[in-house]
């Protein structure tokens, strides 16, 4: 509380609720990167996980297209033509891909990102004595939203041993009945770990007995190897019930840099989420909406291409790892390298040792408690370097690895 009369000299101190965020690791890492580089050294960079290849050019083209119409550049409005399609050519695109059905108008919610849709999620649903069950590792803002939200974050840890699917079964009846919304996402960030059908089923069935709204981050549904294919959770019966998922065209379509995504399913759940953000932001510039639909509805060799070069790097980036010593499983899914930290720096932290690792190889990672404190002992790689970069990157690490 701020009172007018008194001189506050930290009048401009941050709220509470940024307060409570842990740290942004990222940008400790980023910073090092930009230290390094403005000394003339060479960073690879594997922190981050922009894609680097070229959004579809019929995607380009519609936006190029768009941009140059009058009718693009007022505020979006939800009942407008463009808006109306784009939700159309998300239920066709998902009837096509997971046979599900969903209602264009009630059901599909565009966003200005999924991880702008999250936070939103958080913020519409969660009370000060509401609890989410939130993975960890797992993408940032699934915790961060959370805390911002003012809302209670209860970590479901991820551990190997557990193929890092989160377990249920033991939790708190306490924490359970207390508990609003639970956010699962496979394919996943930052352990490349999928899941299969059962599972979903298994947590839909949990949420419904326990009344908790089940959010699913589908971002990398499209990046799925050797014939597997990453279910929906409207693949799981009555999921509808309870659940929404998120979809993003930042990695399919390599477009992070658009802002565009969408939530699908439960109608009540969307429309709490629609009015969060009706408050707060005016929809989607019109021109990238016209390039989203040309996106889902235009030929699909793109996707197929992205998945098969990532896989690629994958391959080729793991195999340089066991060749150096450092073991590290292939993953089936992503395009994120989950390592554990090699034993004989085991008496650091992640984030120490990504720093080491970028002065003394000149490699960029991401640190594993940048995605949660079960992340701690690992490391995050993400294939977002040309073939060429990544064997420079293993050859660097090596040269590190050998030293003493
Ligand atoms: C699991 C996951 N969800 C969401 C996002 C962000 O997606 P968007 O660009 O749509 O906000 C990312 C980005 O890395 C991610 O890994």
């Amino acid at each position: 509380m701020k009172r007018a009369t008194e001189f506050d000299a930290n009048f401009m101190q941050e709220a509470n609720r940024l307060k409570r965020l842990p740290p942004y690791l990222f940008a400790v890492i980023d910073q090092l990167i930009k230290q390094q580089t403005a000394a003339g050294k060479d960073v690879i960079d594997l922190s981050m996980g922009s894609p680097d290849l070229p959004p579809p050019p019929n995607v380009v083209a519609a936006l190029a297209e768009g941009v140059k119409r009058a009718d693009m550049h007022g505020y979006s409005r939800a009942d407008g033509e463009v808006e109306r399609n784009l939700r159309k050519a998300i239920a066709d695109w998902y009837h096509r891909k997971f046979n599900v059905e969903l209602c264009p108008n009630t059901e599909v919610l565009p966003l200005i990102g999924s991880k702008e849709g999250l936070a939103h999620l958080s913020l519409g649903f969660l009370n000060n004595d509401d609890i989410a069950l939130v993975p960890s590792p797992t993408y940032p803002i699934h915790f961060n939203g959370v805390i911002m939200a003012g809302g209670i974050l209860y970590q479901l840890p991820l551990l190997a041993e557990n193929k890092f699917l989160p377990v249920v079964d033991k939790l708190d009846p306490h924490v359970i009945r207390q508990s609003k919304l639970m956010i699962l996402s496979y394919p996943h960030n930052p352990t490349a770990a999928t899941c299969d059908i059962g599972f979903m089923q298994e947590m839909v069935d949990w949420c419904k007995r326990h009344h908790i709204i089940l959010a699913h981050d589908f971002a990398y549904s499209d990046f799925v190897y050797d014939g597997h294919k990453a279910p929906s959770v409207f693949n799981a019966k009555g999921a509808k019930d309870v659940a929404i998922e998120f979809h993003s065209f930042s990695k399919s379509y390599s477009m992070a840099g658009w802002r565009l995504a969408f939530a699908v399913g439960n109608a009540s759940i969307l429309k709490t989420l629609n009015k969060t953000k009706s408050y707060i932001d005016f929809g989607i510039f019109r021109a990238v909406q016209l390039a989203g639909i040309e996106a889902l509805n235009g030929p699909q060799d793109s996707v197929k291409h992205a998945a098969e070069t990532y896989h690629k790097r994958m391959k080729l980036f793991v195999e340089g790892m066991n060749s150096i010593g450092w073991e590290t499983p292939m993953p089936g899914a992503t395009f994120y390298i989950w390592a554990h930290i090699p034993m004989k720096y085991s008496g650091l932290s992640s984030l120490e040792f990504s720093q080491l690792m970028i002065e003394e190889a000149g490699v960029a990672c991401a640190p594993g408690t940048g995605f949660g404190e079960y992340g701690e002992g690992y490391v995050r790689f993400a294939m977002v370097q040309g073939e060429e970069r990544l064997k420079q990157a293993i050859k660097r690490i090596g040269q590190m690895l050998s030293v003493g």
